[in-house]
């Protein structure tokens, strides 16, 4: 009998921002403008945490939610910062990343045939777990109303097989913030209905226009409601691996089998940092925000300058213009844009089907190497306009 695989696994295809970046190696002398990830070093006393960790041979397994005292860290993190408390002997499990916070809430909750219904463009991890558990993800388009969720849509789709709503904001990949009056109507439309709520909040601390606001502080969603978050974009721990998933205890008991079956733990000397990054280091997401505003409102002016229309992000380190009018797949675009400037951008349809048409922009890099790439990016699309902005 020939071997076969999961049907789930063997459908799952290379994400496509992996397919893009995969040329890359081709072209060395390009100016890379997909990583998302900051440019910053993790913190120094961070690091320093680690190390002491590591020379002190805390180098075993914890608990398997987690280092108590990590766990009390990010119980007064979230209470400090955004007012909402979860228990940390019961309603916090600690994760390799967001990431594996993801995975573990969606094995946990969804079942063969279940839907989720996640906004689009998004990063598309989300679709793949989703559909590993066997459940379906139905897209609520964004890509008309500025990337904002609109409320009467999210009530119509919402059916007797959703399961779950998956929110990810500030954004990847279109950076965009949410509006307090917005989220109340989205929360309205929730309320009424009994599906489990995700949200994905790991750029949160790159928040630029005022405070972020958490979907955590809807009480009236707390017993159905799962936070996601981490320390890889907030504090550039990308490579330490610390993830945060908040939620009920009536829930997180299962979570946590899900997670204890899958990898035991969180790797201790990481669990040990983030204890530092989240007692004493509180105020460096601040410190890149200052310098990822100076970058994003250079990029969205050169890019407006460029006649390339885009929404102005207020978080996380994404723009996401529309290169509609040029009218060639983003896939297209963005492999000319690699060849024939030495450009690298995501393309939209990285983000599933309702990218296309747009392309994504990181500014986790130094003002020069903006100012290059923008110089490159201005170039290629006079070259596709026939003349020097000819498209304004
Ligand atoms: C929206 C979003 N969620 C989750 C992740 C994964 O984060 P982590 O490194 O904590 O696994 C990323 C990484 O880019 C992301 O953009």
């Amino acid at each position: 009998m020939a071997l076969s695989i999961n049907q789930q696994a063997e459908k799952l295809v290379v994400p496509g921002i992996r397919q893009f970046s995969n040329q890359l190696v081709d072209y060395p002398e390009a100016v890379n403008l997909t990583i998302g990830q900051p440019d910053f070093p993790t913190p120094e006393s961070v690091k320093r945490a680690g190390v002491k960790a590591i020379e002190s041979n805390q180098t075993g397994y914890s608990h398997n939610a987690g280092l108590l005292e990590l766990r009390q860290a990010a119980s007064r993190f979230f209470l400090d910062t955004y007012g909402f408390r979860y228990d940390p002997e019961t309603e916090i499990v600690i994760t390799n990343g967001a990431s594996e916070a993801l995975d573990s809430v969606f094995r946990t909750i969804l079942s063969d045939g279940d839907e989720v219904i996640l906004t689009a463009p998004i990063y598309t991890a989300y679709e793949s777990n989703i559909e590993l558990c066997g459940a379906k993800v139905v897209y609520l388009d964004t890509s008309d109303t500025d990337f904002l969720p609109s409320p009467e849509r999210l009530e119509n789709m919402i059916t007797p097989r959703t399961k779950a709503v998956l929110l990810n904001y500030p954004s990847n990949p279109t950076g965009v913030t949410i509006p307090p009056q917005l989220m109340d109507q989205l929360v309205e439309v929730l309320e009424k209905h009994d599906i489990f709520i995700v949200s994905d909040e790991i750029y949160s601390e790159n928040t630029f226009a005022g405070q972020h606001m958490s979907f955590a502080a809807y009480h009236q969603l707390r017993d159905r409601f799962f936070l996601v978050h981490g320390l890889s974009k907030s504090h550039s721990m990308t490579g330490w691996r610390i993830g945060f998933l908040l939620g009920p205890a009536q829930w997180m008991k299962h979570v946590l089998k899900v997670h204890l079956y899958n990898s035991i733990c969180a790797s201790l000397p990481s669990q040990y940092a983030g204890i530092e990054a989240l007692d004493n280091c509180r105020d460096v997401p601040a410190a890149m925000n200052k310098e990822y505003i100076r970058r994003r409102d250079f990029v969205y002016r050169r890019l407006t300058e460029m006649g390339l229309d885009a929404v102005k992000p207020n978080g996380a380190f994404y723009i996401f213009p529309s290169i509609e009018k040029f009218g060639i797949p983003s896939f297209e675009f963005c492999t000319r844009l690699l060849k024939e400037a030495g450009v690298a951008a995501v393309p939209g349809s990285a983000f599933t089907d309702y990218g296309e048409g747009f392309i994504r922009i990181s500014y986790a890099y130094s003002m020069d190497i903006l100012e290059e790439g923008m110089n490159r990016l201005e170039k290629f699309i006079e070259s596709l306009s026939g003349s020097p902005m000819g498209n304004r």
